[in-house]
């Protein structure tokens, strides 16, 4: 499979992927029975991980996005800027952010320090994609959907230079 200039290859099927979601909605509504929580899915890549989560979440909640920016290309580029913020107030409420992925974790800590001082009752990451290798900071993730490889990939809402989100299914750069 070629987007622009790269090769990629078959990673994983829209049908594993949508189980392993299919598992998180599940322990987030166990967790979160009882209270409101503020879903707050973090644009363009969420999109379709927040579509499937919430056909099995069965409690009552809110949802809401923010659009933050740092890849450009393959590379993470370490400066992320807030294009994007949430309209509702967030004092008092259960946050649980929806990341696509977390690679470096340059996103995420941007993102803790966006909610941080804003009188929150709880904070907690949930992502669909995780890269154990390539995450080096203290964040704890609280949910974590599937472990990947530190490699590139692209499908299910995940992006190279913008093509690609809207593939069923994960792929892989090829000879990486
Ligand atoms: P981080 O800031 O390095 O953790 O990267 C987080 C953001 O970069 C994600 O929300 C994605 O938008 C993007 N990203 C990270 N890894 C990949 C990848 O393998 N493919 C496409 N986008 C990625
Ligand atoms: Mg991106």
């Amino acid at each position: 499979m070629r987007l622009l200039d790269q090769d990629f290859e078959l990673f994983l099927t829209q049908a594993e992927i949508e189980s392993a979601i299919a598992l998180m909605a599940g322990q987030l509504s166990e967790d979160y029975r009882g209270t409101c929580p503020l879903f707050v899915g973090v644009l363009n890549g969420c999109f379709r991980f927040a579509a499937e989560l919430f056909k099995h979440y069965d409690a009552p909640c809110e949802v809401s996005f923010v659009k933050m920016a740092s890849y450009q290309g393959l590379t993470s580029t370490g400066i992320v800027e807030t294009l994007l913020d949430v309209s509702e107030s967030v004092e008092g409420r259960d946050v649980v952010i929806l990341e696509d992925i977390v690679d470096s974790g340059h996103t995420l800590q941007h993102l803790v320090t966006h909610f941080a001082d804003k009188n929150i009752r709880s904070f907690k990451i949930a992502t669909l994609f995780y890269k154990p290798a390539s995450y080096h900071k203290e964040y704890e993730i609280a949910y974590k959907g599937i472990d990947l490889p530190s490699e590139f990939v692209v499908g299910y809402g995940l992006d190279y230079n913008e093509r690609g989100r809207e593939l069923n299914d994960l792929y892989i750069l090829k000879n990486s």
